[in-house]
């Protein structure tokens, strides 16, 4: 029904209306009393072999919503009764801001991808405060925090630091943005001096709470494999819980699009199926590297449930969706939970088939 009708209709408008029109109705439908309700016994899908337990924090399931959908955190509660296991929402900024120029998200079917130069357009840290006052219980969140584009870089720290402190109280997780490459220079800040400027005054203030957040840092899938090591380093070396990877890329290799429309419409991140590959490389990479020992957050071209599948296989612990659902729709993680419970079955299944030849050998 969506692939076949709904997609192709909305296809026809531009992706920034589209966007806007889904967290409208996501928003409209969550005042309908019962509507909650009647989305998790639609979409949501509750198993035991779902459930997980990372870095401290309870998931129903291990599909997310990425970063960058839920913006402002307007429909965290919508898009967890739909049956993602947790949303991050932002990136969110101390202060409000429009982002770059529009037209500023494009769509790339023949790719099964996006681009998009949003440039963290959000309504800012005291707006996400106010919305987020309103979770339902179960709903697992986290805050994906960047800095103001205004803020120079050099007083880059101040800015998470303030986000972190008063975002505390209101969330599950934390994921610090080093790698969106809309924001003029935030990506240089995928060094370990730099990282570590940030991440440790938010570790200080974190050992004077009572509650403990966990902090993960989203990186790029454009680093190369020691840059990649040395913010596994990071994590291994400090307090640092887990790292999410990847954001979008840079890269236009092997598209199928023509040349000409990809470069008419110019600068951004790319998602989607090119993006696959490389980030399950990164994910396996981290894990590799932390011999296991650490969670990750796989993201990046999840547009099947056999990639949900290689991210898992790859080291992650949960994974998390964007392009996947702007194209396979809102039931995704719902298509994905169920294939995780038949291959949990069908394993378990064929344990107990062996178990008794085992015992008669
Ligand atoms: C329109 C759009 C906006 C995004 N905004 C953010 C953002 O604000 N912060 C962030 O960390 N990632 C952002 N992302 C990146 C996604 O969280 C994700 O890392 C990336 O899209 C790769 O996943 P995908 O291939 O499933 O889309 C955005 C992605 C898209 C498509």
């Amino acid at each position: 029904m969506y692939t076949q009708i709904i997609r192709p209709l909305l296809f026809c408008l531009s992706p920034e209306n589209v966007h806007k029109l889904t967290i409208a109705a996501l928003r409209f439908a969550g005042y309908i009393p019962g509507s909650k309700w009647l989305m998790e016994k639609l979409f949501a899908v509750k198993h035991p072999a779902l459930e997980r337990e990372v870095f401290g924090v309870k998931f129903a399931n291990p599909i997310g919503i990425a970063a960058g959908f839920d913006k402002n955190a307007e429909v965290y509660n919508e898009l967890s009764a739909l049956g993602y296991g947790f949303v991050e929402v932002g990136t969110v900024t101390p202060k409000g801001q429009p982002g770059n120029p529009r037209p500023r998200l494009f769509r790339l079917p023949k790719d099964r991808a996006i681009i998009n130069r949003m440039g963290f357009n959000n309504h800012g840290m005291q707006n996400a405060i106010e919305n987020l006052h309103n979770r339902r219980q179960g709903t697992i969140v986290g805050a994906n925090i960047g800095k103001n584009s205004l803020t120079p870089i050099e007083e880059a720290p101040a800015d998470y630091l303030k986000l972190f402190r008063n975002l505390y109280q209101y969330v599950d997780y934390f994921v610090v943005n080093v790698s969106c490459p809309n924001v003029a220079k935030v990506t240089s800040l995928q060094n370990k001096q730099s990282v570590t400027e940030i991440l440790e005054p938010l570790f200080e203030f974190r050992r004077g709470q009572s509650q403990y957040r966990p902090i993960l840092l989203k990186i790029s899938p454009d680093l190369d494999d020691a840059s990649v090591d040395d913010m596994t380093d990071v994590m291994i070396e400090t307090p640092l819980d887990g790292i999410v990877a990847t954001n979008t890329t840079t890269s236009r290799a092997g598209l199928s699009t023509d040349q000409k429309t990809i470069d008419a419409i110019g600068n951004g991140g790319l998602s989607g199926a090119p993006l696959t590959k490389r980030a399950v490389e990164v994910v396996r990479r981290v894990h590799d590297r932390c011999q296991g020992r650490y969670p990750i957050i796989g993201v990046g071209g999840v547009m099947t449930v056999e990639d949900a599948k290689a991210m898992l296989d790859a080291g992650a612990s949960l994974v998390q969706v964007y392009s996947g659902m702007i194209y396979n729709g809102p039931s995704f993680a719902r298509q994905i939970c169920k294939r995780l419970i038949a291959d949990y079955e069908a394993a378990k299944a064929a344990e107990t088939t062996k178990q008794p030849a085992e015992k008669a050998e």
